[in-house]
């Protein structure tokens, strides 16, 4: 299959209609998007990225009222959650109606919902005028992508048509929670902090469940993710890090002194903030696969704002 490159929202469009795969930027990563009322079209989702059948999707919507084409009701945490931060980096779940077909969310009874708020994602999908499926638009296992490049890198050939866009402005995927009961659930951290959201509600629960529960929750959260090819190690400090061992990289807040790293890093990144490290992470992963790094030595940062995100992502790549 040859896969088109375009910067037209409405060429892009015409082929989801024809129920064809569109990887389309976001303000997060880029997405895979296929009609979510579709099931031949979810089903090649699942194919190109090589995507476990057990872990749902979300669906992607243009306008609030599309909500309801999706899920059965619409609790008031849910409300109170779109109300603050619609269009924009999170997804609540709710439990979905009946004419989303099953293999949209893995045979699970509730969906997850997200409006973008990238303009470029939002013309695209107004011009599909029906929501999208749209996981994270890489090959299942590795970093997701912030640029079409990365896109093209992983799905070339196994996708219609790529819509290009910038590289992405947070870098991390979208937060993820549960809002089908009283009190919601954060299920995956992202870039509207838990901070942010118990400024809306209070008793919003994160991290007090046992990893069975999120598991049984989210089941995608227990699948192999964000890796690149090398070996990620976690240093407090850069001094910890050791180029001579290997062919090494670093990424952090803090540079490396010269004096303590005599040999020099195959690539390095010293980002001015989080949010510059959180931008960059999934970028770097794959510039370091590329230059056949054997180590990637990411420097901590303190698990707040938007450092729960990143560190999440960080822990789950030195996982392996
Ligand atoms: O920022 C994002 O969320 C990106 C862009 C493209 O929107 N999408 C994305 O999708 O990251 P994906 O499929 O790579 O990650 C979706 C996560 C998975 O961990 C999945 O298990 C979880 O959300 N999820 C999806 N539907 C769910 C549901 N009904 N209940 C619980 N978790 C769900
Ligand atoms: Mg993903």
């Amino acid at each position: 299959m040859k896969t088109l490159l375009t910067r037209s929202p409405r060429k892009a469009a015409n082929l989801i209609l024809k129920n064809e795969l569109v990887a389309f930027p976001t303000e997060t990563v880029y997405g895979l998007g296929a009609s979510v009322f579709v099931e031949e079209a979810i089903q090649k989702v699942f194919i190109a990225k090589g995507r476990p059948a057990d872990n749902p999707l979300i669906a992607h919507i243009a306008d609030i009222d599309e909500i309801a084409l999706l899920a059965r009701s619409v609790t008031q945490a849910a409300e109170q959650f779109i109300e603050a931060f619609f269009p924009g980096p999170l997804t609540i779940v709710l439990r979905k109606s009946e004419r989303v077909p099953d293999i949209a969310t893995a045979g699970l009874e509730t969906i997850g919902v997200r409006m973008p708020r990238l303009p470029a994602a939002q013309s695209f999908l107004k011009a599909c005028g029906v929501p999208l499926v749209a996981p994270s638009a890489n090959l299942s296992g590795r970093p997701s992508p912030t640029t079409w490049q990365a896109v093209r890198a992983d799905l070339d050939g196994l996708i219609s048509c790529i819509l290009q866009g910038d590289q992405t402005e947070i870098g991390l995927e979208s937060s993820v929670v549960d809002c089908t009961g009283c009190v919601p659930i954060l299920l995956r951290a992202g870039a509207i902090t838990i901070e942010q959201l118990r400024a809306v509600i209070p008793v919003t629960r994160f991290g007090e469940h046992d990893a069975t529960t999120i598991a049984a929750r989210s089941p995608g959260l227990k699948h192999r993710h964000y890796s690149p090819q090398a070996r990620v190690i976690t240093v407090a400090q850069p001094s910890e890090a050791a180029p001579a061992l290997d062919d090494a990289a670093y990424i952090g807040i803090d540079a490396p002194s010269s004096a303590a790293a005599p040999k020099s890093f195959k690539r390095l990144l010293i980002c001015q903030s989080v949010e510059e490290y959180a931008r960059s992470l999934f970028h770097f992963f794959r510039q370091c696969d590329e230059a056949n790094v054997k180590v990637i030595y990411c420097q901590t940062v303190e698990e707040i704002g938007l450092g729960t995100a990143l560190m999440d992502r960080i822990k789950r790549a030195a996982q392996d």
